[in-house]
């Protein structure tokens, strides 16, 4: 097809983009029918817009603005597994009792590109190293499994956590081979939905969309808040509703010790009669790479941390702690109407955020450029953009040792969430379950292990960073099966008044000393 008597040459002049056909004629016929392709499918005055407004959004004077406007969340909305202890008993009843009516469906966000790790394929197909070698996914899926089998045996009723996973252009495929060849890790078939986020194409600051190729657009996912457009578009809502959900838990797929459909969270969400919540862990350390949960102009929304002036971060409080200091974990909680009104009515007002990026592209003569500093923007749309629009709408703090450890970096001297920290702090939490069971752990010499963990988790620093300097912090090596386990429960029949050589495994098949047994 000759893109000028398609009428795509007029769109792309309307949208002042010609110069994405510029080596058309350079382009094989099998190059020319994709670059077709992939133009026919996109709106180009559209794509202008979010350019534009992106970029007003993004200027500088209006950050520093915002930062005068923010406000830390009021202790009225603010739920604590610490500070209210004694609620949370009855949190977690309330929450299994939504989940043994299959309420509760999970909602995993999986369409990054795991850049910071390096990896080519999905960041939940990574094992970080425990003895069992599973991976994040599968981790996910035995917590969802669990926590289904739990609810079940309280309230004597079959019950199902549809599990819904977004992907995007580019790791769809590779996701439910993944699945398909660990026949679901046991879920069932139906109940793992998978869904695509958009895409959109990266632009130089001139607004022009950046090749990559001759005949090629660069092209990356529209952000975790791409989820809006796809829950409507790939019929994900009208999904839920025949299933009769009635709560989502929305998580990113990163985080080793996610708690997946809390039942906790959820109650506390459900009893506050929340539409939208969030849960949040304290940020410690000024720099720390969390968004921060507060309030602007009186509106709930999370400040990124690529957005917050440092400045605004290092603020304390009277009590020394940092003003802003809800960290943002990633998991949110929506009622289901709360969803559709933002598919149906808020989404279009969701602004993008900018990321300036180093964007490989051909230049004006086809010569491949690799910049050496920022040349272009990606545009993204945040999945927290939407707790602006909540009516009421709730934040639950947990402990971070608990409930939070990501992996987003290789691993390296020094490095922070890495493998090997998301592996310390899953091992050093299920060690801390098997002595909150009543057992122990004897070290080489025959000796017990006292039994307080240095620090209670795998070597966090007093900021809040994750310590693995020196060696010393390294913690017992202990795996419980999540189909053993939900969150420490159901285990003193299995370890109370029993010593324990390391590497302690449980799971399904019984308690295994690997290191002792020469496995
Ligand atoms: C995210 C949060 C940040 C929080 C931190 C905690 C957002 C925008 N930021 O930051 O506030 O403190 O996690 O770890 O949520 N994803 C998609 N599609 C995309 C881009 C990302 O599904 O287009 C998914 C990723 O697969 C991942 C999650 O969103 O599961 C978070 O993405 P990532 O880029 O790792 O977010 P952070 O910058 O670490």
């Amino acid at each position: 097809m000759d893109p000028s008597t398609s009428g795509l040459a007029k769109k792309l002049a309307e949208a002042d983009q010609s110069h994405l056909l510029q080596f058309w004629n350079e382009l094989n016929p099998t190059e020319q029918a994709d670059l077709i392709h992939d133009l026919q499918g996109m709106d180009f005055q559209e794509i202008n817009g979010f350019f534009k407004s992106a970029m007003e959004m993004s200027s500088s004077s209006k950050h520093e603005k915002m930062d005068a406007r923010m406000e830390p969340v009021p202790r009225e909305v603010l739920g604590s597994v610490t500070r209210d202890r004694d609620c949370l008993k009855d949190w977690e009843l309330t929450g299994l009792h939504s989940i043994s009516q299959s309420k509760v469906a999970v909602l995993l966000l999986a369409g990054g590109q795991g850049t910071r790790l390096g990896v080519s394929y999905p960041k939940g197909m990574y094992d970080v190293g425990l003895p069992s070698h599973k991976t994040l996914f599968q981790i996910q899926a035995e917590r969802i499994l669990k926590l289904q089998q739990l609810a079940e045996q309280k309230h004597k009723i079959k019950c199902c956590i549809p599990w819904y996973i977004m992907t995007s252009g580019r790791t769809m495929e590779s996701t439910k081979e993944f699945f398909s060849k660990h026949n679901y890790f046991g879920l069932g078939k139906d109940n793992v939905v998978f869904f695509q986020q958009g895409m959109l194409p990266a632009m130089d600051y001139r607004g022009k969309i950046i090749l990559e190729s001759k005949g090629k657009l660069s092209m990356a996912p529209d952000g975790n808040g791409g989820l809006y457009r796809a829950l409507g578009n790939q019929g994900i809502l009208d999904d839920m509703e025949r299933r009769g959900v009635e709560f989502i838990h929305v998580y990113c797929v990163d985080n080793i010790l996610v708690k997946v459909a809390d039942p906790a969270f959820v109650g506390f969400c459900v009893q506050k009669g929340a539409d939208c919540g969030a849960k949040v862990v304290e940020k410690t350390n000024p720099t720390e790479a969390v968004g921060v949960v507060c309030k602007v102009d009186g509106r709930y929304q999370v400040v990124e941390y690529s957005e917050i002036t440092l400045a605004t971060a290092e603020k304390r409080s009277a009590d020394g702690r940092l003003m802003f200091n809800a960290g943002n974990v990633a998991n949110h909680f929506f009622s289901f109407s709360f969803l559709r009104d933002i598919v149906q009515k808020y989404e279009p007002q969701l602004q993008h955020h900018v990321a300036q990026k180093k964007i490989p592209h051909v230049d004006g003569e086809g010569q491949l450029i690799k910049p050496d500093k920022p040349n272009g923007i990606k545009m993204e749309k945040f999945v927290f953009d939407i707790f602006q629009f909540a009516k009421t709408f709730v934040v639950y703090e947990v402990l971070r040792e608990d409930e939070f450890s990501p992996l987003k970096n290789a691993d390296s001297q020094d490095g922070k969430d890495t493998p090997t920290t998301a592996r310390h702090s899953l091992m050093s939490l299920h060690h801390r379950w098997v002595l909150n069971a009543g057992g122990h752990f004897i070290d080489e010499n025959g000796r017990r292990v006292p039994a307080i963990p240095r620090d209670g988790a795998a070597g966090i620093t007093d900021d809040g960073n994750r310590n693995l300097k020196d060696g010393t912090d390294l913690p017992i090596k202990c795996e419980i099966s999540p189909l053993v386990s939900y969150g420490g429960e159901g285990l003193e029949e299995l370890v109370k008044g029993r010593e324990f050589h390391p590497t302690l495994m449980i799971d399904e098949s019984g308690v295994h000393e690997l290191v002792k047994n020469g496995v």
